[in-house]
């Protein structure tokens, strides 16, 4: 019997990627997608757990589906309500007991089992299904091939986990340990993504270029390997990978800027700090020094590479003299965009069990506000300068204005510009003439439009 499912995501991209493929475990006993929890016999909540509050968010969303599911029974009917994600992971036995409405709670790691999951639940219901394992085998070799396309920009993971354990993160604990897929099995996804109509393909990981997996013909690939066959696909207009660990940026995978044109000159590399006594604390095995010299190595292979980066104020024991060091380390690198956070303990991480220095909040909240400062004013400086450029801009959204459409630069800056709905899903010239802090306007090249020559008719 067709039955309607409701998925809501929270966190990072791999998060729309594994909620991407529920969906394709589901689609088998039965479920189809819908895009509003009213409507749905199944509601997931695909949580994320990296910062402060996830799980209020969680809860407070759990009250709302809890009446729903009231009203759906009072009416004769069934919603399975669904916590997935890494809060499940984390906080399973908790939700089990504080919501005891909740029918199944999984990690990251176990959802492949979903069909078994709610064969449980329906076979017991009220009784909760807790799958929370870090299961011996791989949910990829379990998972269906992709069943709706993901559209002209789609994502690929390509590892999971991570072995850093810089303190202050859950995601080893949520995620688990490092996972690279087999390169195989990567090149056959890209392969049915490409088919499917994606042009723009993003290699996902928690800590995407420590990728080292089997080559199909023997041997180990690295990430700068892989991207290199993956641009050989028939399809591939532009690649894109994610999150990297600046420890893990080697040589070929630098390389790959200069050689692969359909990688993106655009690289998110988080650093978190620019002090070395925080990035200690931090375990994040470099100092602020090999950081810039990887910027500089990026620099030189792909001069117009843009630069976006992580950071978090306020770790325990920041002095004001930490801080100006991180806010040296942006200056010295000059960021196209950056995401910044207030430190915020997790619960089981290590950081989280340091008990002395930890920085007043209106501290933290006042360097993050300068660092904010700063950063905006690079981007808006970044942006400025790509005016009177022209850029390809891969169209994949309608403008908030008819006649207009949204789309992204390599930089992954909005550009909107005037062009018809033909237009989407395609890349196009754009000459970049306006410039905001988080977009950039512009007008299609028209081919016939002459490159900038000087015109004849000018006296010299
Ligand atoms: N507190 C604040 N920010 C954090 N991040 C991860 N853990 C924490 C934490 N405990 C930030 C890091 C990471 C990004 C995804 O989230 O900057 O790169
Ligand atoms: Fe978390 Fe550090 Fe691993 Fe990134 S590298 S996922 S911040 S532990």
């Amino acid at each position: 019997m067709a039955k309607a499912l409701f998925i809501k995501t929270w966190g990072c991209q791999m998060n729309v990627y594994d909620s991407a493929r529920m969906a394709d475990v589901l689609a088998p006993v039965g479920y189809h997608p819908v895009d509003r929890a009213e409507d749905a016999d199944m509601v997931i909540l695909n949580t994320c757990h990296i910062r402060e509050k996830a799980a209020d968010k969680v809860f407070s969303e759990l009250g709302r589906l809890k009446a729903l599911k009231r009203r759906k029974a009072v009416n004769g009917g069934r919603l399975i309500i669904a916590v997935a994600g890494c809060v499940g992971q984390a906080e399973g036995a908790e939700i089990m007991a504080r919501a005891p409405y909740v029918d199944m709670v999984f990690g990251p790691q176990t959802f492949h089992r979903l069909p078994e999951m709610v064969a449980a639940a329906d076979s017991a219901p009220g009784q909760g299904v807790l799958d929370t394992e870090f299961p011996p085998e791989s949910k990829f070799d379990f998972l269906p091939e992709e069943q709706g396309s993901q559209g002209i920009s789609a994502f690929l993971a390509i590892q999971e986990g991570c072995d850093r354990f810089c303190t202050y993160c859950v995601v080893p604990y949520t995620r688990g340990a490092e996972f690279s897929r087999p390169a195989a099995d990567i090149l056959a996804e890209a392969q049915r993504l490409l088919a499917g109509g994606a042009v723009e393909l993003t290699l996902l990981g928690q800590n995407v270029n420590a990728w080292k997996a089997a080559a199909p013909n023997g041997g180990t690939w690295g990430l700068g390997r892989l991207l290199r066959e993956v641009a050989e696909l028939e399809g591939v207009a532009r690649l894109r990978y994610t999150t990297s660990h600046p420890s893990d940026m080697d040589e070929d995978l630098i390389q790959a800027h200069r050689d692969v044109p359909t990688l993106m000159p655009f690289v998110h590399l988080p650093v978190q700090s620019g002090s070395d006594l925080i990035l200690a604390a931090m375990n994040r095995r470099h100092k602020a020094a090999d950081y810039l010299r990887v910027v500089e190595r990026l620099r030189a292979a792909r001069p117009d590479i843009g630069l976006s980066s992580d950071f978090i104020v306020g770790f325990p024991g920041e002095t004001d003299q930490d801080f100006a060091d991180t806010l040296a380390l942006i200056e010295a690198v000059g960021y196209a965009q950056a995401y910044s956070f207030k430190y915020s303990a997790r619960p089981g991480t290590p950081a989280a069990l340091l008990e002395t220095d930890h920085v007043p909040d209106d501290i933290k909240t006042e360097r993050l506000a300068v660092l904010q400062e700063l950063v905006n004013r690079q981007q808006l400086a970044f942006n400025r300068a790509l005016i009177g450029s022209v850029m390809p801009v891969l169209f994949d959204r309608p403008g908030k204005r008819a006649g207009q459409l949204l789309g992204r630069s390599p930089y992954m800056q909005s550009v909107h510009a005037e062009a018809g709905g033909e237009r989407l899903g395609t890349l196009a010239p754009v000459r970049i003439l306006g410039a905001h802090a988080n977009s950039l306007s512009g007008r299609l090249v028209d081919s016939k439009e002459p490159e900038a020559a000087p015109c004849p008719e000018t006296p010299a």
